[in-house]
């Protein structure tokens, strides 16, 4: 029998467990569409804001590379391998009246696909929390099946917005709330890995009603400097501010996260992103109990979409059931969440066979 790959998260059904992040490859109705025929089970639109956005003079995204000798740079060398994506783009700069007929239309081709709305408002006050309902009302209406809201954005300069909001469990539980009020559809709150126990703030978002956690998002990050021309590798004038890591080199980052966040709440929906471009990524964040996973970098190389990548992680989970003999998501997700424990319960070796210091790993030779 074909395993089943579809999956249900927070009542809805995915026909895979793969979806597109919110960023750059879902930041039109035509990438989206052509993801969806690419073989996407979902994907969370760029996120949609009211206030007026306009990015940085010059890239918004560079990708930091590495030699085999470990030389790092953005600039483009032969023979190296991703090491990571760097950005500092904002929101969507499209308007929610840009937004709300790409939404329908997207919806009236592809009804049964999973249209995820990502929506961002700030929250210092009630004219702020007025403007999450008035996203999140139009996005509904124009038949997205799902929000997610943006409490991560790494490089916003107000406190109100972004990460800044989402470090507050307070301001978290309150925008939630907010948004579930006027919800008929599900509701998921996208956290902030630049926090220490991020438990924490999902325990916030679920009290204000979260049906499911997302995480990560990028983590806060400068670019290098150019030891040549002692310029950041990215800036403009000279100047550069923090902005969002992503790839492979937060995949290690984001599980941990995401390991704090399935133990503390094994029962409730997860979302994972972080670092995936291959099906034994994926696997990772599933077996730590995730129901749906999420891509950004790896699609942005690939034809902007990823119709590579997506292709691979189906047949990868394809043939990864097919080998094991699982039928469904279920037979596997959340295998191995209870094997991440605290470092005092890790096992020491006997007295007699301890050995302090580091000789016995070999590294020097
Ligand atoms: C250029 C760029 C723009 C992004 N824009 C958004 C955004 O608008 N909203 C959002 O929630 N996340 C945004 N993200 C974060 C991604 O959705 C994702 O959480 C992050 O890149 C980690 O996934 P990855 O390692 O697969 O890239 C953006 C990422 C990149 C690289």
């Amino acid at each position: 029998m074909t395993p089943d790959i579809s999956a249900t998260f927070t009542g809805l059904k995915f026909t895979n467990p793969f979806l597109l992040s919110s960023a750059p490859p879902t930041e039109s109705d035509s990438n989206i569409m052509r993801a969806f025929e690419a073989g996407w089970g979902g994907v969370v639109t760029k996120t949609i804001g009211l206030h007026p956005v306009t990015n940085v003079a010059g890239p918004k995204t560079k990708f930091l590379r590495s030699t085999l000798d470990g030389q790092l740079s953005m600039q483009k060398r032969p023979d190296t391998v991703l090491h990571s994506s760097w950005n500092w783009e904002l929101i969507s700069d499209k308007t929610l009246d840009w937004w709300v007929p790409k939404i329908e239309g997207i919806k009236q081709a592809f009804p049964d696909r999973m249209l995820i709305a990502s929506i961002m408002a700030g929250s210092g006050s009630d004219k702020e929390l007025a403007h999450w309902q008035e996203l999140a009302r139009a996005c509904q209406d124009a038949g997205a099946d799902a929000f997610e809201l943006n409490l991560s954005c790494p490089h916003m300069d107000r406190k109100d917005m972004g990460s800044h909001l989402g470090k507050d469990q307070q301001q978290v539980s309150i925008v939630t709330h907010v948004v579930k009020e006027v919800a008929r559809i599900p509701v998921w709150s996208k956290l902030t890995p630049s926090t220490t126990e991020i438990a924490e703030e999902a325990g916030a978002a679920f009290r204000g009603g979260a049906d499911a956690i997302v995480s990560s998002n990028t983590f806060p990050s400068v670019p290098l400097i150019d030891p040549e021309t002692l310029d950041f590798e990215m800036n403009v004038d000279g100047l550069v501010s923090s902005g969002g890591l992503g790839g492979p080199a937060i995949l290690p980052q984001s599980l941990a996260k995401m390991a704090q966040l399935t133990q503390a709440f094994p029962d409730k929906p997860f979302s994972g992103i972080g670092g995936i471009s291959n099906f034994g990524h994926a696997l990772n964040y599933m077996l730590l109990g995730c129901g749906t996973v999420q891509v950004c970098t790896a699609a942005m190389l690939d034809r902007a979409i990823g119709p590579n990548v997506i292709k691979h992680l189906i047949e990868g989970m394809q043939q990864f059931m097919e080998k094991r003999g699982y039928q469904s998501l279920e037979d596997f997700r959340g295998l191995r969440r209870d094997n991440v424990v605290a470092h005092s319960k890790i096992r020491r070796p006997d007295g007699k066979d301890y050995r302090g210091g580091y000789d016995a790993e070999g590294y020097a030779s």
